[in-house]
């Protein structure tokens, strides 16, 4: 079914829509990929995996207001529309597209306050969801509206958004799909997270942000030498993460088949370590499956 052609950017969903729609009639099968834009590597791993598994891979391009409680966050996170589209097409995604957000949710009339927001369920209780009230609303209405358009075969997400992949895999459930693949996060050689506010980071800071994977690390090895004590391994995060400029937001663990607002008591498992900081006025996240083999 593959046909090549050059990559079509859409500044409307609503063409992104009936472009999807046309394909899909004549039996293509769409993978898709929502972004926030300021693509990295990890993005494109994402894409090069939308496009391996189907016909056309599609990439919506939208910093999401909804999903921001902090305005200047939002201000802040970098955009570059034509620099994403260009890495787009070269890695052969079939159609990039994005919109405002009254073309996303004509009924607001572009008004954020208008938007009529989804309960993100109950994997947005704890951790991210907490610190961030309002953040997984945002990420389900739009996710939910996304689908909506792009009707996708299987859509692709980051397993570093750990929480998130847990808000979409249940949304997911909740509207009868796509299927979702979570992809494994992406690292630099010096085990530093791929993520687009790296962008933000100054020489020094980077430097600092690498306590978040050593201590990931550190939580990894204590679980290889047998603890499975969630508190200890908590503790073990925030020791390395803390011995750092970094500031904490938080040091967990979580069974990653099963997410709960609070620690799970022990022993575990399974276990997926999480950690939250700030890096200077940038927030960073991580995550590893500590059971898992080395990645
Ligand atoms: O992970 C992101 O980039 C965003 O949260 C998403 C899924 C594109 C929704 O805006």
């Amino acid at each position: 079914m593959l046909v090549t052609q050059v990559m079509k950017e859409f500044a409307d969903p609503n063409r992104a829509a009936y472009w999807c729609y046309k394909w899909r009639e004549r039996g293509a099968r769409i993978g898709f990929v929502p972004t926030m834009g300021a693509l990295h590597d990890g993005h494109l791993a994402l894409v090069r995996r939308a496009r391996a598994e189907n016909d056309y891979a599609v990439v919506s391009i939208f910093v999401n207001p909804l999903q921001f409680g902090d305005a200047r966050d939002y201000d802040l996170y970098p955009r570059d529309f034509e620099a994403d589209a260009v890495l787009l097409s070269m890695e052969g995604a079939a159609l990039a597209f994005t919109g405002t957000l009254a073309q996303f949710f004509p009924d607001s009339g572009g008004n954020l306050a208008k938007v009529a927001l989804r309960d993100p369920g109950s994997a947005a209780e704890g951790l991210e969801g907490e610190l961030r009230p309002g953040h997984f609303e945002g990420v389900a209405t739009i996710v939910a509206r996304l689908f909506e358009l792009v009707r996708p075969t299987r859509a692709y997400f980051g397993e570093k958004d750990f929480q998130q992949t847990r808000v979409v895999l249940e949304l997911a459930k909740e509207l009868g799909g796509p299927p979702i693949t979570v992809c494994p996060t992406l690292r630099d050689a010096d085990g530093l997270a791929l993520s687009s506010r790296n962008a933000r980071l100054s020489v020094e800071q980077r430097r600092e942000a690498l306590a978040l994977s050593r201590a990931l690390y550190a939580a990894r090895a204590a679980w290889q030498r047998g603890e499975r004590d969630p508190a200890a391994l908590c503790a073990v995060l925030a020791r390395v993460a803390g011995d750092s400029a970094l500031r904490l937001e938080y040091a967990e663990v979580r069974d990653p088949e099963v997410w709960t607002a609070e620690r799970p008591r022990g022993p575990l498992a399974r276990a997926q370590a999480l950690l939250a900081a700030f890096c200077g006025d940038v927030r960073l996240i991580d995550t590893l499956r500590l059971d898992a083999p080395s990645e």
